[in-house]
């Protein structure tokens, strides 16, 4: 075992990656791959509202599932994602919540989180309770997103839900998992100040949080400062929470079309983003957002494709299943830590 999780144990941390369940089935390299690289797994998918009740009424767990016996059957550790957001809702769902009627919101998310928080009571170590709840960074100031949860719940919707896991899961950790917080830009004060003090407010009245989630959905379109990000992890460990890094993976759009260039870039990037994330003790672990480029919702998402038509190169394994620059930079990082 000469994967990126046998690096990271040295260290006591964990290395995962999401699981894109199609490619789970359908591939034996990539389920190899997983087993090699991988402490800890995590649905792409799967555990979304919208996979798991499609429709009122339906309760279709096989993809995760499937993911958890794998799991299981080769000592990896799984993390839960994620009980409420603003995507990944079924319409039915949604109906629910634009119907002006509180308590049945609130029944909705009590059945939401009660049914995947049983089903997986003992196996699930960590739950994303919730998901990119902050204003997006192109829409400041900062504060609660406009959400569906917000609209039928109020603000009260976020300690809510934590304490509905807690109820059903008080051994799981939750996890308030968050993006566009780890580099620079005009509005990064900003939006790293809501989150601390949406934070600070949910400890002072005792909300069971456990932990931080970073995405990190790095980007190549912004530069990065490690002084700033330091701090603001120590903030984050200084109220006693842990962190994670839940989503790496890397936007190369920035970079150039030369591959060896990219790979330098993406690599260089998640090596100064890893290093001075390893300095924060209160780290946990790090999962990429998949681990091989031909399964990246960045190649995918229109808004994220490269202006030239090349696929996205942010990941640690190339279409060939060969280890990228990237992978070298997470392994010295690792080795580092
Ligand atoms: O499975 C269907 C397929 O049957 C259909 O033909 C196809 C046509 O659109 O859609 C397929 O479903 C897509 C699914 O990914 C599987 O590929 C959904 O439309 C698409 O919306 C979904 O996107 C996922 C997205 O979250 C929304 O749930 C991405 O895979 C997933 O990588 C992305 O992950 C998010 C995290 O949950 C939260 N943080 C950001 C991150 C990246 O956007």
């Amino acid at each position: 075992a000469d994967g990126l999780q046998a690096a990271a144990a040295v260290k006591g941390l964990a290395f995962g990656s999401a699981v894109p369940i199609t490619r789970f089935r359908q591939d034996r390299r990539w389920r190899s791959l997983a087993e090699r690289e991988c402490g800890i797994l995590v649905c792409e998918n799967a555990m979304k509202f919208s996979s798991v009740v499609p429709r009122e009424g339906v309760f279709d767990s096989v993809a995760a599932d499937e993911t958890l016996r794998f799991a299981r059957a080769n000592g990896q550790r799984m993390r839960g994602h994620c009980l409420i957001w603003h995507e990944g809702l079924p319409p039915w769902a949604e109906a629910i919540l634009a119907s002006g009627s509180a308590s049945r919101a609130e029944t909705l998310m009590r059945q939401w989180i009660g049914a995947m928080a049983r089903r997986y009571r003992g196996t699930i170590e960590a739950w994303d309770v919730v998901n990119e709840i902050v204003v997006p960074a192109d829409h400041r100031p900062g504060g609660l997103r406009a959400t569906p949860w917000l609209a039928a719940l109020g603000p009260g919707y976020v300690d809510l839900a934590f304490q509905m896991l807690k109820d059903e899961d008080p051994g799981a950790s939750a996890v308030y998992n968050e993006n566009d917080c780890e580099q620079k830009a005009d509005w990064i004060d900003e939006r790293r100040s809501a989150i601390l003090r949406l934070l600070e407010g949910m400890l002072k009245r005792g909300v069971p949080i456990n932990r931080f989630g970073i995405q990190a959905h790095l980007t190549s379109n912004l530069p990065f400062d490690e002084t700033t990000l330091r701090k603001f992890l120590r903030e984050i460990a200084g109220m006693g929470l842990a962190i994670e890094i839940t989503e790496l993976d890397i936007d190369d759009r920035a970079f150039p079309a030369d591959v060896a260039a990219r790979d330098r870039g993406v690599a260089d990037l998640a090596r100064r983003f890893l290093e001075t994330v390893f300095d924060e003790p209160a780290v946990l672990n790090v999962l990429a957002w998949d681990l091989y480029d031909p399964d990246s919702w960045l190649s995918i998402y229109p808004a994220r494709r490269r202006p030239d038509g090349l696929p996205q190169r942010g990941l640690p394994f190339d279409a060939e299943y060969r280890r990228k620059p990237l992978w070298h930079a997470m392994h010295a990082a690792f080795r580092g830590a």
